[in-house]
């Protein structure tokens, strides 16, 4: 709730609505709008979204910002930068220059509350900045700035859980960003396992009594795996399944939406309307596929059902395991997928080695960190400390 003191519950926020615009016609009405919504503290800088990045990379997030992306040259990933240091439940509304939808639909996936380009007509942004902080104490809350990632192996084995963990503790431990992974096979475990980590039967609970979710139970529900990687997984008995419903996942994602910058969602292959859903949502959808025909063939069911359902997100497709003896070829694969780009990981017997050892090949295998790098580049919009460099296995985009 909005007060003059800063949000009930958040300690470290001291402004509710803060801008950075570049011309004072902007600036006017942005202060008119703020004074419309009546929300206690705020203020209106001079500047761009440079300026944001560099207020919130040393101070606290507000509850609302504006950040004006005019005469910027890669407006898409400033943002993706300010998704890092910004508090993920801030609500972020951009203002630009350019009057353009496929630069629109772009900045609507990243997360952002709305667009406006100049100049900058009141109702409206006062319309999309109420509906934003609205947002803030709804079970569904309006989109979000911390990014949603699911990533499903198209058949079980295939390597899913290995990429999902992998990429989050990349994200956690070398990257240094606030990540949540959760793992919805309870079945198998196998996230907290390679993580060696102990399962809890608390996810479980969250799924079969969705009125227990909020902020308290699920901060207790997850296992902190290293200063910055959360985990939410179980470890169930197989004689009695837990059906996951997908409304209950997405409160659950929507939860910790807002206090995470990274959420990795890995969704087990039998799993389909879960996944259907989260995909929906998701800046970032990745399909996982072994060489295998019957891999090939679910892969590229899945990309058309996502293209069916309109999922905004960037799908990456991952072959995993490429170069097993007897399987199919590189090339017979991605001719058998249609030819569609597509991440490259090898077959590598470090990966499976280390597997229950808590520390995830990524750490140890320079080739699976290659093969990641470019999933790190659109994740965080930075370069990853460890370029790919000419070795990169990576077959088109
Ligand atoms: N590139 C790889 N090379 C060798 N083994 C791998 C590779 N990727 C995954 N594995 C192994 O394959 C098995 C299944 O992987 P997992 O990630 O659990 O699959 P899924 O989640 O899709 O069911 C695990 O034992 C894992 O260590
Ligand atoms: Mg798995």
């Amino acid at each position: 709730m909005a007060t003059d003191q800063g949000i009930a519950g958040s300690t470290n926020r001291h402004t509710i609505g803060v801008a950075f615009v570049t011309d004072a016609a902007s600036a006017a009405t942005v202060r008119d709008c703020f004074g419309q919504l009546g929300i206690g503290e705020t203020r209106v800088e001079t500047g761009d979204i440079g300026a944001a990045i560099d207020a919130l990379a040393t101070g606290p997030s507000p509850t609302l910002l504006i950040a004006d992306i005019s005469g910027i040259d890669d407006p898409l990933s400033r943002i993706r930068t300010l998704a890092d240091v910004c508090d993920p439940s801030t609500s972020v509304f951009v203002v630009g220059a350019r009057n353009d939808i496929a630069l629109y639909r772009e900045i609507m996936r990243l997360g952002v509350s709305g667009y406006q380009f100049k100049p900058i007509v009141l109702d409206p942004l006062v319309r999309a900045c109420r509906a934003a902080l609205a947002g803030e104490e709804g079970e569904e809350p309006g989109p979000r700035i911390g990014k949603l990632v699911a990533i499903m192996g198209v058949r079980s084995g295939v390597g899913g859980t290995t990429v999902a963990v992998n990429a989050a503790w990349h994200l956690a431990t070398s990257m240094g960003r606030d990540t949540m992974l959760i793992d919805l096979d309870l079945e198998t475990g196998d996230a907290a396992l390679q993580l060696n980590v102990q399962p809890t039967h608390t996810l479980r609970a969250a799924l079969e009594h969705p009125d227990r979710i909020d902020d308290v139970f699920l901060d207790r529900a997850a296992i902190q795996v290293s200063p910055k990687l959360q985990l939410l997984a179980g470890l169930e008995s197989l004689t009695d399944p837990v059906a996951a419903d997908a409304d209950v996942v997405m409160r659950i994602v929507a939860n910790v939406r807002k206090r995470h910058n990274y959420n990795i969602v890995d969704v087990p292959c039998r799993a389909g309307q879960v996944f259907g859903r989260l995909a929906s949502a998701s800046s970032t959808i990745i399909l996982v596929a072994d060489p295998t025909v019957s891999s090939a063939r679910e892969m590229l069911r899945w990309q058309e059902y996502l293209k069916s359902v309109g999922a905004p997100g960037t799908v990456r497709r991952i072959l995993n395991k490429s170069g097993a003896p007897g399987a199919l070829s590189d090339t017979e694969f991605l001719t058998a997928i249609g030819g569609a780009p597509c991440t490259l990981i090898a077959l590598d017997p470090e990966i499976v080695r280390g597997a229950d050892s808590g520390q995830p090949a990524i750490d140890r295998c320079r080739g699976l960190r290659r093969s990641l790098a470019s999933l790190f580049v659109d994740l965080s919009g930075m370069p990853d400390i460890d370029p790919p460099g000419l070795l990169a296995r990576i077959f088109g985009g």
